[in-house]
């Protein structure tokens, strides 16, 4: 087995992964930057909305908005955390830096949008890709920047720790330490070990473990799961946000339609043309997500109607084709127009409030384990995410805990044993059960912990994946390691600790929601 040993350790590379490795670079040390796909196979990618900047009149606006869309749960230092060091990390990297070119108005400043939860224009933008031209422009400077090694191919399989992989049997009674991960290089089908000072989880969300989902394929909370197995204490995952407005089309892909054009004054109807959301909440159709995409939910259920609408009527045709050409392309491409008719739309798994929980500068209860981004919960959303916040948060919590990693190996001592080689049967996996087993775990979080719960729905998930993740354990074990098999196994754990975290909190709030059975 190849053993690569390294400073950190980063798994995943979308834009928490990237923006860490660029600054653990800076400060000097060495960077192995694991993922599956390319450079831009991440959710950061297809983020459309923006990334808030501006923050006249001043950081309390903007504090008060993220802790409201959280239903007064998030951590107040989380927030305040990202309220001060947000738009110096959007600036320093994005602006000064990179020079992204965000769309900016006649006069050269730049144009700020809005979307649903705030009360003030403050995000900017790139047309409706905003995620991609970052993402690109990173990804870039990852790629020219000595002391990062790209590895794509890549799938970790399971973290490696003191406890579980030293060769000195005492290191059982160390306090949990993670040193690596072992991976799967899914060109050769060989499992390499990475040996590192700092491990660092940045593998994204976890949309994919329901069946509809604005995520990218392979989001099924890998690092959830690998930090889960090895002791990492987990929070808020029973929040998981679904985004209000994803196209909808049957037998069509369903892609995301940006809530910027709620903010630029798009108003969800329903198919008679009624402004449902009205009645629901005093900003309507710019209401927090949690809430518009539950009313679209309960509206549907009352009106048996497969969809509800988005109507861009007071939005002028030239200005919807320059400001959302992106959305403008695939909508006509699927045959709706949307200079001339509304767009259908439904929710779909988007986010996960929750994570591996960690302390402001990445740090989990493992030692030398870190999570960031997505993968990681410091509280900043709380019960429900503020819209525009998950790009600022990557960028700030990768900087962070890049830093303080940095800081402690120029003065921390690291023990970095050999792991024992990996054993993996020949037996190969049949491709038809894992997409069975996919598709069960999918129509399970789908149905009964998705947008609105119960706890008999919820008893019931619960029974129908502990016997898949039975099941899945034993073909785990008996098979050759594949990167789906690794994918179906880290999905049911991640199915399995929604659903105990929904089914232990019986609070309405946010994401969570619950109504009594008949
Ligand atoms: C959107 O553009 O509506 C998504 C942005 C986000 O999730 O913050």
């Amino acid at each position: 087995m190849q053993v690569i040993q390294t400073d950190s350790l980063v798994i995943g590379a979308g834009l928490a992964g990237s923006t860490y490795a660029l600054q653990a670079a800076k400060d000097g040390c060495r960077v192995e930057l694991l993922s599956l796909g390319g450079p831009l196979e991440a959710n950061s990618d297809w983020a459309q909305g923006g990334i808030i900047y501006d923050i006249t009149p001043g950081p309390q606006q903007l504090a008060h908005d993220i802790l409201d869309a959280s239903d007064g749960t998030a951590n107040p230092a989380a927030i305040d955390q990202l309220v001060r060091e947000g738009p110096s990390a959007v600036k320093d990297l994005l602006i000064d830096e990179l020079s992204i070119g965000f769309d900016r108005d006649g006069a050269g400043r730049l144009d700020l949008g809005r979307e649903g939860g705030h009360s003030a224009r403050r995000i900017i933008h790139a047309k409706d890709t905003t995620g991609h031209a970052i993402l690109e422009a990173v990804a870039r400077r990852v790629d020219s920047t000595a002391g990062i090694t790209r590895r794509t191919g890549f799938v970790a399989i399971d973290l490696l720790t003191l406890s579980h992989n030293s060769d000195n049997s005492r290191d059982r009674y160390e306090p949990l330490t993670c040193f690596g991960c072992y991976a799967l290089d899914t060109a050769t089908g060989a499992t390499v070990a990475y040996v590192a000072k700092k491990t660092i989880l940045a593998t994204g969300g976890l949309g994919r473990i329901f069946l509809h989902t604005t995520n990218q394929p392979g989001s099924v909370g890998h690092g959830v799961a690998m930090a889960y197995r090895v002791g990492a204490r987990m929070i808020d995952l029973e929040y998981v946000q679904f985004h209000p407005t994803v196209f909808y089309q049957r037998g069509a892909q369903p892609f995301l339609i940006t809530e910027a054009l709620r903010g630029e004054g798009a108003i969800l109807v329903d198919g008679q043309g009624r402004r449902f959301m009205d009645a629901a909440h005093p900003r309507g159709s710019l209401a927090p997500r949690d809430i518009v995409a539950r009313t679209i939910k309960l509206h549907l259920a009352a009106t048996g109607d497969p969809c509800v609408y988005l109507d861009l009527s007071a939005l002028k045709p030239d200005f919807i084709r320059e400001r959302f050409p992106g959305i403008y392309e695939r909508c006509l491409a699927h045959g709706v127009d949307i200079t001339r008719e509304p767009i259908p739309v439904v929710p779909a798994a988007h986010f996960s409030c929750g994570g591996v929980h960690t302390n402001l500068a990445g740090r989990t209860n493992v030692r030398h384990l870190n999570a960031i981004g997505e993968t990681a919960c410091t509280g900043l959303h709380g019960a429900n995410r503020l819209a525009s916040t998950s790009l600022l948060e990557c960028l700030v919590s990768a900087r962070a805990t890049a830093q303080a990693d940095a800081e402690e190996m120029r003065s921390g001592e690291f023990r970095l044993p050999t792991p024992s080689p990996w054993q993996s049967p020949d037996h190969e996996p049949d491709p038809l059960l894992i997409r069975q087993d996919l598709l069960q775990i999918q129509h399970t979080m789908w149905n009964y912990a998705g947008i609105i719960r119960s706890p008999r729905r919820l008893a019931r998930a619960r029974r129908i994946l502990l016997e898949l993740r039975e099941g899945i354990q034993a073909f785990y074990r008996d098979c050759r390691l594949t990167r789906e098999l690794i994918e179906l196994r880290n999905a049911v754990q991640t199915a399995l600790l929604i659903v105990y975290a929904a089914s232990l909190n019986p609070v309405n709030k946010g994401c969570h929601y619950l109504v009594e059975e008949d």
